[in-house]
């Protein structure tokens, strides 16, 4: 399989950056292909520790380019941010971090819509207040500013038409002190000074790097309930983080893309407002709290958790089939005596086992349980599936039958040395270069 995709099964925050990470040594490039940064991917290895927002979580490994791709929106201050705590972490990213000339520009007056909006509105949508919305709002109304025009003759007058749009909601609520389109001129020159260099037409240099004979891994941000257009709309994010929207957010052909893994929580968290159906208070959500530290990579806030929704998991699986889970965090669930896993959801007496779109629906819904006997034991670094307790094995094998896919990875840590790889899966998708991944989970290559 040379071009697969890792993607999120569920709310965001599955653990997508460790095992993109993992599976580095099995690729030469990785993409991201929607979002920004509104995602925080951790990667963790020995004692190392890294929170990466718009750089794809391939660049720890210094024989691996890293592309943020046409379908992005980049921020470019937090990109120079975050490319300066690498370069200071020792990660070298000239010459191999490539930025898409067609990816749109948040600029700081979208940021500050995010967040007035944030703040004034009733039933607010939680978002990470970065100004994803308003970069795609304005992608779509054909006045966005993308990285290839920073310096563009035509810039002014894309910044003048954006400004008539935005200013009279930002008046409207009350938010003053923002940036006239000169001055926002100014702002994009010095970018383009700064980023200039990285910008490419990504689309192109990945069809070069395909006819090389080159493999391509393509990360997904946030995941797939919080898709626009599948997710718990409106409590949602702007862009497509299904298996879709790979193929437009990178411009690659759909034929190219060969296998998709899902990245699948053992339990359920999510940031922000919006239904969860199977939403914990009390103990067991302190419990799962504490143990996953959840607690968000880009906003610090508390996480809300609860028991695996099936039901979520396998519309995710519908939209994406994937050809094997990555299941995280197995490790947190170590000390629980059961676990319950949601079949189906109850509404009006009627039992319901397709994720519906209505909100009144997935509000009211009332999840159905099936218990699963906890395994009371440590799983913490475990690397092979024989040596998981019985238990727990049995849990891994409901979760891949209950949701209809094989479980190619499990997670019993945060680390990437804590990782199982499950064959023969495992060798399926990753081939020739399977012996590397596990070489370097062991710690024997690579950074
Ligand atoms: P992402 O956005 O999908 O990349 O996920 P985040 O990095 O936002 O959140 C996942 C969190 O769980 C991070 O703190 C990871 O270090 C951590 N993590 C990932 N996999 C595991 C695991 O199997 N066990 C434990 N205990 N933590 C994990
Ligand atoms: P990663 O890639 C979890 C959520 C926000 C909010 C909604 C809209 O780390 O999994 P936005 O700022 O995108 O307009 O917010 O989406 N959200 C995420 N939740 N993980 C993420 O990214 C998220 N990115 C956005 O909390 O509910
Ligand atoms: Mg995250």
């Amino acid at each position: 399989m040379k071009n697969v995709i890792v993607l999120g099964a569920q709310w965001g925050d599955e653990g997508k950056g460790k095992i993109v990470d993992l599976l580095c040594p099995a690729f030469d490039n990785v993409v991201r292909f929607q979002g920004g940064h509104n995602a925080g991917h951790t990667v963790r290895f020995a004692d190392r520790h890294f929170s990466l927002h718009l750089v794809p979580s391939g660049i720890l490994h210094s024989g691996v380019d890293c592309f943020l791709g046409p379908g992005m929106v980049i921020a470019p201050d937090a990109l120079n941010t975050e490319l300066a705590s690498l370069a200071e972490a020792g990660v070298d990213t000239t010459g191999r971090l490539f930025i898409s000339d067609r990816a749109q520009v948040i600029l700081p007056t979208h940021a500050s819509l995010d967040q007035a909006r944030e703040e004034a509105s009733s039933g607010r949508i939680g978002t990470t207040a970065r100004g994803i919305g308003p970069a795609y709002e304005m992608r779509a109304a054909r006045c966005g500013v993308r990285m290839g025009e920073l310096d563009a003759e035509l810039l002014e007058q894309r910044l003048r038409v954006q400004h008539m749009r935005i200013m009279p909601e930002l008046d409207h609520l009350g938010v003053d002190g923002m940036p006239r389109p000169s001055e926002l001129m100014a702002l994009c020159r010095t970018w383009a000074d700064e980023l200039g260099g990285r910008v490419i037409d990504v689309s192109a240099r990945l069809a070069e790097k395909m006819a090389a004979g080159e493999r391509i891994l393509f990360e997904g941000a946030q995941g797939a309930l919080l898709d626009v257009d599948h997710g718990t709309y409106p409590f949602v994010t702007s862009s497509t983080p299904t298996a879709g929207g790979v193929a437009a957010g990178a411009g690659v052909a759909p034929t190219r893309l060969d296998a998709t893994i899902g990245v699948l929580k053992a339990y359920t968290t999510r940031v922000g407002g919006g239904p969860f159906p199977t939403e914990l208070e009390g103990d067991v959500a302190e419990f799962l709290r504490d143990r996953g530290n959840e607690f968000g990579t880009t906003t610090g806030r508390p996480r809300r958790c609860g028991w695996l929704d099936i039901v979520a998991a396998r519309y995710a699986h519908r939209l994406n089939a994937f050809d094997a889970l990555a299941l995280t965090k197995l490790d947190v669930l170590d000390d629980l005596d059961e676990i319950q896993l949601c079949t189906g959801y109850r509404y009006q007496g009627e039992v319901i086992e397709d994720f519906p779109s209505s909100l009144a629906v997935l509000e009211a819904a009332e999840p159905i349980y099936r218990r699963v006997e906890g395994w009371r034991a440590a799983t913490t670094g475990v690397t092979r599936i024989d040596d998981l307790p019985l238990a727990a094995r049995r849990f891994v094998e409901v979760v891949e039958e209950l949701v209809g896919a094989p479980a190619m990875m499990v997670s019993t840590g945060a680390r990437r040395e804590e990782t199982i790889l499950v064959d023969p899966l495992a060798e399926r998708l990753l081939g020739d270069r399977l012996s590397s991944v596990l070489e370097h989970r062991d710690g024997k290559a690579g950074v």
